[in-house]
């Protein structure tokens, strides 16, 4: 089969986990294309797809709600799994694992759905904070959330 694995990133960890997605198709017999959603622009030849995309404070990125409305048509014709990545599944203070699942499945209901799952992701201490008093990674830079002080 001909299998594409598109994927959104920020930080790096979902373009990981998508590579590491590949790897193990491609030693089921697959051939693999492995590319950023923004960077495809067609799903004509493929036989099934993978998409994945990292969350946000609360949300899953967008370019992957805008990469199904793009190819919403081609996405019914073949399987298709979902996956996001976020922190919490290993640290549910952030967040309820299911409901990201429910999140990843409103945002790709109009394909082929066979599988859904939310990955564990990471996050680099070096360029962010974790605050206890907010169950929540902050960007040191205070970008993320504009106004809080943190810094
Ligand atoms: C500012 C910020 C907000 C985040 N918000 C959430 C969140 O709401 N839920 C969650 O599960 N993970 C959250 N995370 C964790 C990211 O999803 C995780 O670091 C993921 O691996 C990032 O993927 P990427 O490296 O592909 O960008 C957040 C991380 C940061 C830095």
């Amino acid at each position: 089969m001909q299998i594409l694995v598109v994927y959104a990133t920020r930080k790096g960890s979902t373009e990981e986990i998508a590579l590491a997605i590949g790897k193990e198709l491609e030693a089921g017999g697959h051939q693999v294309m492995v590319s950023h959603l923004k960077d495809v622009s067609s799903l004509e030849g493929y036989d099934a797809a993978v998409m994945g995309a990292p969350v946000y404070t609360g949300h899953i990125d967008g370019e992957l709600r805008k990469f199904v409305g793009r190819n919403k048509n081609g996405l019914k014709t073949i399987p298709v799994a979902a996956f996001a990545v976020g922190l919490a599944p290993v640290n549910p203070k952030i967040g309820s694992s299911a409901a990201l699942g429910e999140q990843l499945k409103g945002i790709v209901e109009p394909a082929n759905l066979v599988a859904v799952k939310v990955f564990a992701g990471k996050l680099d201490p070096t360029t962010f904070v974790y605050d206890e008093n907010h169950d929540f990674p902050y960007e040191s830079t205070n970008r993320g959330f504009p106004g809080l002080g943190h810094n």
